[in-house]
């Protein structure tokens, strides 16, 4: 099989690529080829790929998915028998703050290659997208992949409007389709824009760590490799024309999770420090991830406390790491997202 994947230098795609590549899989089920095609933006990063780098059945390719030329040229030359497309401006603060480019990479970029794939022919397009298509659950809903999509933010709605354009693709021309909508991941490699990231890093250098608000929304916690299993079952096993969710049945209060990870770094509780919420917050997330049993036996499988710990560890044996990612543009967007947020 050979796999072209978008977003591969990313939090979740890299997680995907090392697992491709590594050596837990069958030999049979290994991929002859992986192409990662990414633009690395700040969120792009090659060190996380470093124990694959040398890997013969490994390439890259450096480009923006809105590039219909380069796009069509990399998809032209690889010959995939899957597109997984993991490329996208991931974060709701910073579509927030600044919307253009959200629209531009997760809609545009993933029409751009919708189209070379409809050209091309290939046999199997998988679009990674969110729950948080689906709003604010109430209580005491699960959304299943029916669920109606109220999307929140400029990230949520582009991410419903991909899912969309995707699925038009199956239903007009035939293509072979499939959407996963996967709940709040969190492990090694993730950018520390996110929760849980940025709260172990804070707590880690003694800074103040910003609860939105009450603390009180829910998440549902899906530990990355999880999600990558899941990502793989679907397309082994999947049906051309469906969604399905991906859900850590693990949902958590925002304060219980940061408490959690104050205790494990063994920092005091006072490092809290609430500020304004964020505008068109969602309340809760949960999934019914039903579906994806059923169809493809994949069940999550880490515990959140192992996965909490496994992170926090890395994020410790890693600080150089960290400390590289947080330099630069990151200082300028942590500026710009909690300057002024003090209640
Ligand atoms: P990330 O921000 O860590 O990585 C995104 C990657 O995409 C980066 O390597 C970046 O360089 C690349 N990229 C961005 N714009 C690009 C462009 N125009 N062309 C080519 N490459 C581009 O994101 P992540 O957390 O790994 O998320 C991956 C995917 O999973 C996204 O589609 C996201 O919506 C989805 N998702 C994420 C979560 C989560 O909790 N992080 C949950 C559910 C779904
Ligand atoms: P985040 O990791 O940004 O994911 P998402 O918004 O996609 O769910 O945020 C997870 C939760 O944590 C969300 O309810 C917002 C909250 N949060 C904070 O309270 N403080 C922070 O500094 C961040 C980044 C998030």
């Amino acid at each position: 099989m050979k796999v072209f994947v978008t977003g591969g230098a990313g939090f979740i795609g890299s997680a995907f690529v090392r697992l491709l590549l590594g050596s837990s899989r069958p030999d049979a089920k290994r991929p002859s080829l992986v192409v990662n095609f990414d633009k690395l933006t700040y969120a792009g990063n090659l060190e996380n790929l470093a124990p694959v780098a040398d890997d013969a059945r490994y390439r890259f390719v450096h480009g923006d998915i809105c590039d219909a030329a380069l796009v069509n040229q990399a998809i032209a030359e690889t010959e995939p028998d899957v597109i997984v497309n993991f490329a996208a401006e991931s974060h709701v603060d910073r579509s927030i703050l600044s919307p253009a480019p959200v629209f531009e990479t997760n809609l545009r970029g993933t029409f751009t290659l919708l189209e070379a794939a409809r050209l091309h022919k290939t046999p199997r397009f998988l679009h990674v997208s969110t729950d948080e298509v689906y709003g604010s659950i109430p209580v005491p809903d699960d959304a299943d992949e029916d669920y109606p999509l109220r999307a929140s933010s400029p990230y949520s709605a582009s991410k419903a409007g991909s899912d969309l354009l995707a699925l038009s693709y199956f239903v007009t021309y035939g293509m072979p389709v499939m959407v996963t909508r996967a709940s709040n991941n969190y492990g090694p490699y993730q950018f520390p824009e996110k929760l849980i990231p940025l709260m172990i890093s804070n707590a880690m250098e003694d800074q103040p760590l910003p609860i939105y608000g009450d603390g009180m929304q829910v998440r549902d916690w899906l530990y990355v490799d999880d999600h990558c299993r899941a990502i793989l079952a679907v397309i082994e096993r999947g049906r051309a024309g469906e969604i399905y969710n991906v859900g850590g049945s693990r949902s958590l209060p925002n304060l219980e999770v940061v408490e959690r990870i104050l205790d494990t770094v063994g920092k005091p509780h006072s490092l809290m420090q609430t500020v304004k919420d964020r505008p068109g917050h969602d309340r809760r997330y949960a999934l019914s991830t039903e579906k994806l049993l059923h169809e493809t036996g994949w069940q999550a499988e880490m515990p959140f406390e192992a996965g909490l710990r496994t992170t926090i560890d890395w994020y410790r044996a890693n600080a150089a790491w960290t400390a590289r990612v947080k330099s630069g543009e990151y200082q300028s967007y942590y500026q710009r997202n909690y300057a002024n947020r003090a209640v």
